[in-house]
């Protein structure tokens, strides 16, 4: 049944005519004969130079050079490793175009490297020439067809079939289950489907078959399916070879020479689609009249130039075509010919596979020619046998350059001298072709000598390695599945952050009230963002961020600051009350020796991160710890005493501490030096945190009704009362069981730096114990508590940066990862940042919309002053936030500053405002 036929060739026409001249005599027809075979020779250094001349083009496309266009396309697959033999479960494969006018459905049973091998059942269904030339939608839908007809007889449920594309034409794949059809080849030429995604055309017709519920999960190339299915021999199959009624091959590339792949580690298989190759310079002089007939008269005319002296579609016509030549010159037959000998695609492959094996016999190619209408003499039939040997034996030869070709770029890419490798060949021509496959392999030998090439035929023509790549796919699938799962808590719709903010607003109103909210809404006494006429010099600390700071600030028409940085060991913050503030005055004391300030008691301002219930602008009572500090005896106590105290304690300093003012008021007061409107501070660092300006009016607990007060959220604590609870996922639980202060800080533990890192490792542990991950090996590095730093999320989301550094961070800790890991890494720090960002945003809508209702303003024009290491150093973060704010609060103008001297600065401006109204009351 399944000839190569004469799908291909446009039917029916006759073929062009060559000018007919009298019978030659004896001589001259030999004469004719030779001249005609001998167009089919071709010499060595022909073949060296198409060799050389489809590498130059291999590489050339490797490269990405789109000018001049490469001859050949060299088609990234998404098939990143050869077997590993592991893979397992039931799948339909479905191939379509390798075989010409038919399709192939199996049903491949693979059994991993234990279970024995099960032979794939499968059925073959002619396709009718008007679905290969007609409507996308019907070759499709008669596709569908074939599947349902062959599921039917097969003893399989209806349900949860996966199923592999085998799609043998040149295609653009974007994923596994992604690929767009570039261009119809081999007697295909169905209309509205180059340029489509060829896996949705056909789950759409599935769908509209409806009898079965096939998910189709991978496309493949046959000649890929070709290289998978190679048993495991003593090495695996890196380069698969097809000739059937088309040809092509496709190899393991390192994935590092894939310009469009942003890879540099690894291999992954390349589709070279070598049929297009047409390098008039090396094709040129091999290309024959009979070759442009050919061209000339198919469907594709100057297109498959190569595949179109090789694949099996075209060899019957090329004999036939130099046959009918000789006849009319009289060389053959007799000078007769026949209906059928004009008619394109009369003479298939298989006529000519018999015709030319030595083995069939005289008798047998006398009966091909008579079912052709022939009578042919003895030396009609002898000469016949030498036209099939010429026009196979060329195509032998030109495949194996082509083939030396990709061994030469295989060597090259590996960098090695000598190259061990193992070819799978698949398709009619290698198979029933007698000589074929030993021409090629003898002509490889020449052209690719320090190549040990294996030949491994394919068993069953590429079904199991269609199933092998399916089955992978499944298994990334339903990783990707899985991961999905597993983040989509992480994905807040447009509805939920709105319940956050206004589950905040509902918040803030209770806390400014004094009633139970996890917001305690804390006044600070400052009362005025600067006007600018401040001046003097003034000392800052700066304690809660990630570093300890203590500044000299100099205010005078504008800020001078001069600062250093002090560590706080864990022992010290996590220590006692007293450790702490003596090792705080320590580093003032150092600070002033080195500035030259030792005995001057200049007014200081303290920075202290923490939530603070303020009974004045010098007094803060310290209400509970956050952000990994823990020291003794300090909750409960004026901060401000405690700091005093250690003044005290280490005799011959004295220090004026004037005012005691959270990071967000010190932030807001940096900022609001430039920007008057700036009304809110806001801090995404270790922790997180706002304030802003509130109408003393709406502030219970502080006397008056008139002007403003700045007022510290302590929004970390939102969500406390466990008014988050809905968003919170077990991975926020697990993060908040390990921390030191479990069932606090809620909101702060879904969007600070502190627990951001913690997050994605605890996901990272659930997906690799789901097996999604680094092949679901636990390793002891992701068991380690903080390893997985947040900055890692800041360089990983990085645009810059390419998967391949991502790999890099990740196998810095010790993870064995692929290229699908991560990935998959990356999204889960997209995931764990988007949401926090996104939280964040809400806050900030919550407290715009406040102040612009508190103003009874149609529209808030407002700035926040910003400071915060994930702020300022996420790639993404601070975009996500406002644009999550313009989301939510669409009647403010919302501008972010960004502080530059922290909120030191900030610390000293509110310094300088209380001595410039003391100085005031004084006088
Ligand atoms: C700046 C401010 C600090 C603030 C810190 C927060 O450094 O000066 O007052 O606490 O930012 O960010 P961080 O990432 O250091 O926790
Ligand atoms: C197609 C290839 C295919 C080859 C063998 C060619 O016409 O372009 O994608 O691999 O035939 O079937
Ligand atoms: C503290 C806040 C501080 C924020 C940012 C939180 O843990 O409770 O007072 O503003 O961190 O540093």
């Amino acid at each position: 049944m399944d000839s190569i036929g004469s799908a291909g060739l446009r039917q029916g026409e006759e073929a062009l005519s060559y000018p007919e001249e009298g019978l030659p005599g004896p001589s001259d027809s030999s004469e004719l004969v030779q001249e005609c075979l001998q167009q089919f020779k071709v010499t060595g250094a022909q073949l060296q130079q198409i060799q050389a001349s489809l590498l130059g083009s291999m590489e050339q496309a490797l490269r990405g050079q789109a000018s001049p266009a490469p001859a050949v396309r060299m088609l990234p697959t998404y098939v990143g490793s050869t077997p590993h033999g592991t893979e397992q479960g039931d799948f339909v494969v479905l191939e379509l175009g390798a075989t010409g006018a038919s399709l192939r459905v199996l049903w491949v049973t693979l059994t991993g490297t234990e279970g024995h091998r099960v032979e794939p059942r499968s059925q073959e269904f002619v396709i009718p020439q008007e679905v290969m030339l007609g409507a996308g939608q019907q070759l499709f839908d008669f596709a569908a067809h074939c599947l349902s007809e062959f599921l039917d007889v097969q003893p399989v449920s209806k349900q949860g079939l996966q199923l592999g594309f085998s799609f043998s034409f040149p295609c653009h794949q974007t994923g596994l289950d992604r690929s767009t059809l570039i261009s119809w080849t081999k007697g295909f030429r169905c209309s509205g489907v180059e340029g489509q995604d060829v896996v949705q055309l056909l789950r759409d017709a599935i769908q509209r078959h409806g009898a079965y519920n096939i998910d189709v999960v991978a496309v493949v190339n046959d000649t890929v399916g070709t290289m998978m299915g190679c048993e495991l021999g003593a090495r695996p199959c890196e380069v698969g070879l097809v000739v059937d009624t088309g040809t092509n091959a496709c190899y393991m590339e390192e994935a590092r020479h894939v310009a469009v792949l942003d890879e540099d580690r690894g291999r992954v298989c390349v589709s070279v689609e070598w049929g297009s190759f047409s390098d008039v310079g090396a094709l040129g002089p091999v290309l024959t009249t009979f070759d442009h007939t050919l061209d000339h008269e198919s469907l594709n005319p100057g297109a498959q130039r190569f595949e179109k002296m090789i694949g099996g579609l075209y060899l019957g016509e090329l004999v036939r075509l130099v046959l009918a030549h000789l006849a009319r010159r009289g060389v053959l037959f007799g000078g007769g010919t026949s209906p059928a000998l004009l008619s394109r695609g009369s003479i298939l492959l298989e006529h000519v596979a018999e015709m030319e094996d030595p083995s069939a016999g005289a008798a047998r190619v006398h009966a091909i020619l008579q079912d052709l209408g022939l009578s042919p003499g003895a030396s009609d039939v002898e000469l016949v046998q030498h036209v099939c040997a010429a026009v196979c034996t060329r195509a032998a030869q030109l495949c194996a350059a082509a083939l030396a070709a990709v061994l030469s770029r295989l060597q090259h890419g590996r960098e090695q001298q000598t190259l061990q490798v193992a070819v799978a060949t698949g398709g009619r021509v290698c198979e029933r072709h007698p000589r074929f496959c030993s021409i090629l392999q003898g002509t490889v030998m020449l052209l690719a000598p320090e190549c040990d090439v294996s030949f491994i035929p394919s068993a069953d023509g590429g079904g199991r390695g269609v199933a092998m790549v399916t089955a992978v796919a499944a298994r990334l699938a339903a990783h990707r599945r899985l991961l999905e799962e597993t983040l989509a808590p992480f994905r807040l719709n447009h509805d939920q952050l709105a319940a956050v903010q206004a589950q905040m607003r509902k918040a803030m109103v209770k806390g400014l009230r004094g009633e139970a909210s996890s917001l305690r809404m804390l006044p600070t006494f400052v009362r005025a963002t600067p006007d600018g006429s401040e001046r003097g010099d003034f000392l800052a600390l700066d304690l809660g961020g990630t570093n300890f700071r203590v500044l000299l600030v100099r205010v005078t028409t504008g800020v001078q600051i001069t600062s250093q940085i002090y560590s706080i060991p864990e022992s010290v913050a996590q220590g006692s009350g007293q450790q702490l503030f003596d090792h705080i005055v320590d580093c003032i004391v150092d600070f002033q020796q080195k500035q030259g300030l030792s005995g001057q008691s200049l007014p200081l301002g303290f920075t202290f991160s923490f939530p603070c219930r303020q009974l004045g602008l010098d007094q803060g009572i310290l209400l509970n710890w956050t952000k990994g500090f823990n020291a003794s005896d300090c909750e409960g106590q004026d901060v401000v005493n405690l700091l005093r105290e250690a003044i005290t304690r280490r005799q011959a300093v004295e220090l004026n501490v004037v005012a005691i003012v959270n990071d967000t008021v010190g932030t807001m007061m940096s900022c609001g030096y430039e920007d008057p409107r700036c009304e809110i501070g806001l801090i995404v660092g270790t922790g997180t945190n706002a304030c802003y300006m509130e109408e003393l009016r709406n502030v219970a607990g502080v006397p008056g009704d008139s002007g403003r007060m700045c007022i510290n959220m302590e929004w970390g604590a939102f969500g406390d009362d466990g008014s988050l609870a809905m968003l919170s996922t077990c991975f926020d639980a697990s993060v908040d069981q390990a921390s030191i202060n479990p069932g606090k800080q809620r909101f702060e533990k879904m969007i600070s730096g502190m627990y951001l890192g913690e997050i994605v490792r605890h996901i990272l542990l659930h997906l690799t114990s789901l097996g999604v991950l680094f092949r679901g090996q636990q390793t002891q590095c992701l068991q380690t508590r903080d390893i997985f730093k947040t900055k890692f999320l800041s360089e990983i989301e990085s645009d810059s940066l390419a998967l391949r550094q991502v790999r890099a961070i990740l196998e810095d800790l010790g993870l064995p990862l692929t290229s699908d890991d991560a990935l998959m890494v990356l999204e889960v720090c997209q995931a764990v940042s988007q949401r926090a960002a996104q939280l964040c945003g809400a806050g900030v809508a919550a407290v715009v919309e406040k102040i612009r209702e508190n103003r009874g303003l149609e529209e808030l024009a407002v700035s926040v002053g910003v400071d915060g290491t994930l702020y300022k150093l996420h790639p993404h973060f601070s975009s996500l936030v406002a644009a999550t704010v313009r989301e939510l609060a669409p009647r403010c103008v919302v501008t972010f500053l960004q502080s530059e001297d922290g909120s030191g600065k900030g610390a000293a401006l509110v310094t300088a405002v209380a001595c410039r109204l003391a100085q005031l009351t004084r006088v």
